[in-house]
């Protein structure tokens, strides 16, 4: 095979860029746990020696980090005076935790791959799985981060409103059932927005619940919420106005057996919301920067964990909607649609 030397180097230049993406990995886990972010943003110009001085850190070593973030763009570097900056956009996702646009919870699922290799390297061998619960602890917290701002920006101003009949349902007094709830960021979102409602979160983690129980008591809505261990195709009760599944389906061994206990447990005229990953059906489509996320954390997370469990279907995290149609159709639903989407999630509607 003959290389083209322009083409090779092209080639080249983007595994540099990748590769500087993938080393600020660490920079941007200690800038995260020092408080450097959080320290610069209010916009306010700083050298290292301010803002060592303000998150008392190292001189030095805070230079050499300022200078990784401005070569990132993830701040900006004024050359007249040696100070550093974060714009507004760039504090909204690096340091303003809590807010909507926070996008470090995704650097800790980036650290759960990294030390999860081995277990993932046997399962290439094998094709055996790696239960969600094996892997590290950074990857229950990591989710929870990545996807809470998600739901904060669109659960219930666009996908509930979406489904049809459900806000008014949960507006006068009704139940929900989030199944695989995880630490419950979805579940206490719309405990805090459906005060008449009662919500139930259920989860096969047993840690993840204790998590999700302490969050719904620290938000004020221990009241209206109910966390309990329990796994997709038997968790209780019934009459459900509502049935969620946020990002999770793709992750269970038997979707199928899930879709069909959801249709068991809903009321009549209830409804089944599933967030998905957002994917096309045909693979080509979604090789894009979604895409490469989510087949990455699909490889070492989502995949394994559905291998791991009762008949291991692995959909994976671009599944993409005819494959989840079928899944929802195979468990006994005569109605599917799309009720709304965003880059990254598709929210499909399913009544009996
Ligand atoms: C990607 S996480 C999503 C968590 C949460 N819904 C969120 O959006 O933050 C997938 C969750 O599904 C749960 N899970 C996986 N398989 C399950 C099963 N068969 N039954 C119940 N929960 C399951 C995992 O424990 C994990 O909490």
């Amino acid at each position: 095979m003959a290389v083209n030397p322009d083409k090779l180097m092209a080639f080249m230049g983007k595994l540099v860029g990748d590769l500087g993406a993938m080393m600020s990995i660490g920079p941007m886990v200690i800038g995260e746990k020092l408080g450097l972010y959080k320290a610069m943003a209010d916009g306010s110009p700083v050298t290292a020696a301010d803002l060592a001085a303000k998150t008392n850190t190292n001189e030095r070593y805070v230079r050499e980090w300022l200078c990784s973030q401005a070569a990132s763009g993830f701040v900006e570097y004024d050359p007249a005076t040696e100070a550093f900056a974060m714009t507004e956009e760039q504090a909204a996702a690096l340091g303003a935790e809590g807010g909507p646009f926070y996008f470090l919870g995704a650097i800790e699922l980036a650290v759960a791959m990294v030390r999860d290799e081995a277990k993932i390297l046997e399962a290439f061998r094998t094709g055996q799985g790696v239960g969600w619960h094996e892997h590290d602890a950074c990857l229950f917290r990591g989710t929870e981060r990545f996807f809470r701002p998600g739901y904060m920006r669109h659960l219930l101003s666009e996908w509930i409103p979406a489904l049809d009949g459900v806000q008014a349902k949960l507006e006068a007094g009704g139940s929900a059932a989030d199944v695989g709830c995880g630490h419950g960021a979805s579940t206490v979102l719309m405990a805090q927005a459906f005060p008449r409602s009662h919500f139930y979160g259920f989860d096969y983690h047993a840690p993840s619940i204790e998590k999700a129980r302490a969050a719904a008591a620290a938000a004020g809505v221990g009241d209206r919420t109910t966390f309990e261990v329990a796994p997709a195709k038997a968790y209780p009760g019934s009459g459900y106005d509502l049935v969620t599944f946020f990002d999770c389906l793709h992750d269970m061994g038997d979707p199928t057996g899930a879709a069909r206990h959801v249709h068991s447990t809903l009321a009549e005229t209830g409804v089944w919301m599933i967030v998905e990953p957002m994917a096309s059906d045909k693979t080509e489509e979604n090789l894009n920067p979604i895409g490469r996320v989510y087949y990455s954390a699909s490889s070492f997370i989502c995949t394994p964990a559905s291998k791991a469990q009762e008949v291991g279907l692995g959909l994976g995290a671009q599944a993409g909607e005819a494959r989840l149609r079928k899944v929802i159709a195979d468990g006994g639903f005569q109605h599917v649609r799309r009720a709304a989407e965003t880059p990254f999630n598709m929210v499909l509607e399913a009544r009996c």
